[in-house]
């Protein structure tokens, strides 16, 4: 297993499969208060957020912050970004301050760009491609619930978006089972269907566009919004498409019955998921919220 020190985090699939346990195991130890993790005082994590957040903006702040380091909100719209100042030149600059990037946007390539002209290391806090803490933490989530990932089995159903890519890669990476149920058109990344079956060893990546189908047995539950940030105008006329995928108790009552159900947020309930089922008893969402903190804290430390 190599260092993440100094590493990039651009996509998943940057990391081996034991650096994802290590990670998780590092972020259950920091969550139970059994490692304090290093002491970053020194450190600065700048901010570059192009899309609203809420969970990864403040879990990022209040991780770096319990690590004694300190936060820059590099926000575009009020860096000379906004003027049009070249992102080449941009990342060439921030790398001479601070220590590490975590960078919100919509084309992967940006982030590629930041990457490719920064020395200090670059983590996807989402793209229109992928949102890989996003992942780590669901990952945490499952394995403080079930005690391991390996045979598991994951359902998304929805749009195949950014998370559903992250899901695909992380449970390949993992040993788990994942089956992604989207309509005709909505289908994940082919590229990345391809990138999970190929690391997938003795577990299935499969994509359907069938929900009951893909629910029937699954430990999991995963949904996501219908249209992501960027696509709001599509967003009335996906609702029809995307009805039949609704996580609902019809369709959680096709699976294990051990169940549990997850959906990153922000949520609108009564389209990707109903309420009863956000707000039931098999619901982990609160319990996944967190665990982006703990594992954004195991990567911070891991990478600096
Ligand atoms: N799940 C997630 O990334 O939430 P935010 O958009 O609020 O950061
Ligand atoms: N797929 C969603 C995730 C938000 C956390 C989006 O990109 O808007």
């Amino acid at each position: 297993m190599g260092s993440l020190q100094g590493r990039d985090l651009l996509s998943l699939a940057d990391l081996q499969s034991a650096e994802v346990q290590a990670l998780l195991n590092l972020a259950h130890q920091l969550k139970k208060g059994e490692s304090t993790g290093p002491d970053l005082r020194h450190k600065t994590l700048g901010l570059v957020f192009r899309k609203a957040s809420t969970r990864t903006r403040v879990s990022f702040t209040v991780a770096m912050h319990q690590l004694g380091g300190h936060v820059i909100d590099l926000d575009p719209s009020v860096t000379q970004v906004s003027r049009g100042e070249p992102l080449e030149d941009t990342a060439r600059v921030l790398d001479r301050y601070v220590d590490v990037l975590a960078i919100r946007t919509f084309a992967q390539s940006d982030l590629e760009t930041f990457a490719h002209y920064c020395q200090i290391p670059i983590i996807n806090a989402l793209t229109d491609l992928e949102h890989p803490c996003q992942a780590l933490a669901d990952l945490l989530t499952i394995q403080e619930n079930f005690g391991k990932l390996q045979g598991l089995t994951l359902t998304y159903v929805g749009d195949g978006n950014n998370v559903a890519h992250s899901l695909l890669l992380g449970c390949a990476l993992v040993g788990m089972n994942v089956r992604v149920a989207a309509p005709n058109g909505f289908a994940p990344d082919r590229e990345v269907v391809a990138k999970a079956k190929s690391i997938a060893q003795n577990s299935e990546a499969i994509v359907t566009d069938d929900p009951k189908l893909a629910a029937q047995s699954a430990h999991v539950l995963y949904t996501d919004v219908w249209a992501s940030m960027g696509q709001e105008a599509e967003a009335d006329d996906r609702i029809p498409i995307f009805q039949p995928f609704q996580l609902n108790a019809d369709l959680l009552s096709l699976a294990d019955p051990s169940a549990i159900v997850l959906h990153c947020l922000p949520a609108h309930r009564g389209e990707e998921i109903t309420n009863d089922v956000i707000e039931g008893s098999q619901s982990r969402v609160w319990d996944q919220a967190e665990n982006r903190l703990h594992v954004q804290k195991a990567l911070l430390a891991s990478i600096l």
